[in-house]
C-alpha cells in the first residue's frame, strides 16, 4: 500500500522584500511516497535547492505546511527540529561540505557522530558505505586529495551510512561521468528497494530519469504536472 512519508501542502518561499524580494516557490503541493526514487528537475533558479532545503527543515517556508512521518515541522522547536533531522534525513548537498582536515572515513565518522549512532557501529558502517560508492581505495584521502567526483561519492556515503529514512540530494551526480552516474543511481535505487530508505534528488541530467519512480518538474517556483513512471 502506498504510504506517505512526506507532504508538502501550499508551500511559498520570499526571500527578501520589497521591490528586490525574490518569489522562489509559489505555492508547491506535493507528496512522496515511502520507499520510493524521486526526481526533481527543472532550469537553474527555478527553486529546486530552496525546495529541498524547506522539505528537510533547513528552511522554513515562507508559508504552508512540511508534514513528515506525520509530524507537521512547524509545530516543532528548532531544537527539536534538529534532533528530527538528524535522525531521519539525510542531505547530500550541491556543495559537498566535506570537511577539509578529515580523510574520506573520517568524514563518514563525523557524519555518524552527528547523528549520534553507537560508536560500536561506526567502522563498519563507515567501511560499507566507502565501498557502496567505490571508494575503499581512497578511504584515507583528504578531500584536496580527491577528485571532485572523488568527493562527491564522499558525500553520498556520509548520508547514507545513517541509514536515514529520508535522503535529499541535490545534483548528487553532477560532478561524476556517465559511467559513474549510472552507478550511484543503481546504488538509490537498490538503497530504496532493499534498505527501506525514500531518496528525492535533483538533477539536470536526463539520462538518469528513468531510473525513478516519479518525477516532478519546478518551472518558476512552481510544479508542473508530476510523471508517474512505470
Ligand atoms: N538566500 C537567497 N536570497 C535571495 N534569493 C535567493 C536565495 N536563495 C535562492 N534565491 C533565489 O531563488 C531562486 C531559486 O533558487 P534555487 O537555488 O532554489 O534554484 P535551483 O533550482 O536550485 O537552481 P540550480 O539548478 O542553479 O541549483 C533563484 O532565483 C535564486 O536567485
Ligand atoms: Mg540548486
Amino acid at each position: 500500500m502506498l504510504e506517505p512519508i512526506l507532504r508538502a501542502s501550499n508551500i511559498t518561499r520570499t526571500f527578501g522584500n520589497g521591490r528586490k524580494s525574490v518569489s522562489a516557490l509559489k505555492g508547491i503541493n506535493m507528496t512522496i511516497q515511502k520507499n520510493s526514487l524521486v526526481i526533481l528537475k527543472g532550469r537553474s533558479g527555478s527553486g529546486k535547492t530552496t525546495l529541498m532545503n524547506i522539505l528537510g527543515g533547513l528552511d522554513t517556508p515562507t508559508e504552508g505546511t512540511i508534514t513528515f512521518l506525520g509530524q507537521d515541522l512547524a509545530k516543532l522547536s528548532q531544537k527539536e527540529t534538529d534532533e528530527f533531522r538528524k535522525k531521519h534525513i539525510g542531505f547530500i548537498f550541491q556543495a559537498f561540505a566535506l570537511l577539509p582536515m578529515m580523510s574520506a572515513t573520517e568524514n563518514v565518522e563525523f557524519g555518524l557522530r552527528i547523528a549520534e549512532k553507537p560508536p560500536k557501529e561506526w567502522d563498519e558502517r563507515v567501511t560499507e558505505a566507502l565501498e557502496w560508492v567505490g571508494l575503499s581505495k581512497r578511504a584515507k584521502h583528504r578531500p584536496s586529495e580527491l577528485s571532485g567526483g572523488e568527493q562527491q561519492r564522499v558525500a553520498i556515503a556520509r548520508a547514507i551510512a545513517n541509514r536515514p529514512s529520508l535522503i535529499l540530494a541535490d545534483e548528487p551526480t553532477a560532478e561524476l561521468d556517465s559511467k559513474r552516474t549510472l552507478q550511484i543511481m543503481r546504488l538509490f535505487r537498490s538503497l530504496v528497494d532493499e534498505q527501506d530508505m525514500t531518496i528525492i534528488l535533483t538533477t539536470h541530467d536526463p539520462s538518469v530519469l528513468q531510473l525513478a519512480d516519479h518525477i516532478f518538474e519546478l518551472k518558476d517556483g512552481q510544479l508542473l504536472d508530476s510523471e508517474v513512471v512505470s
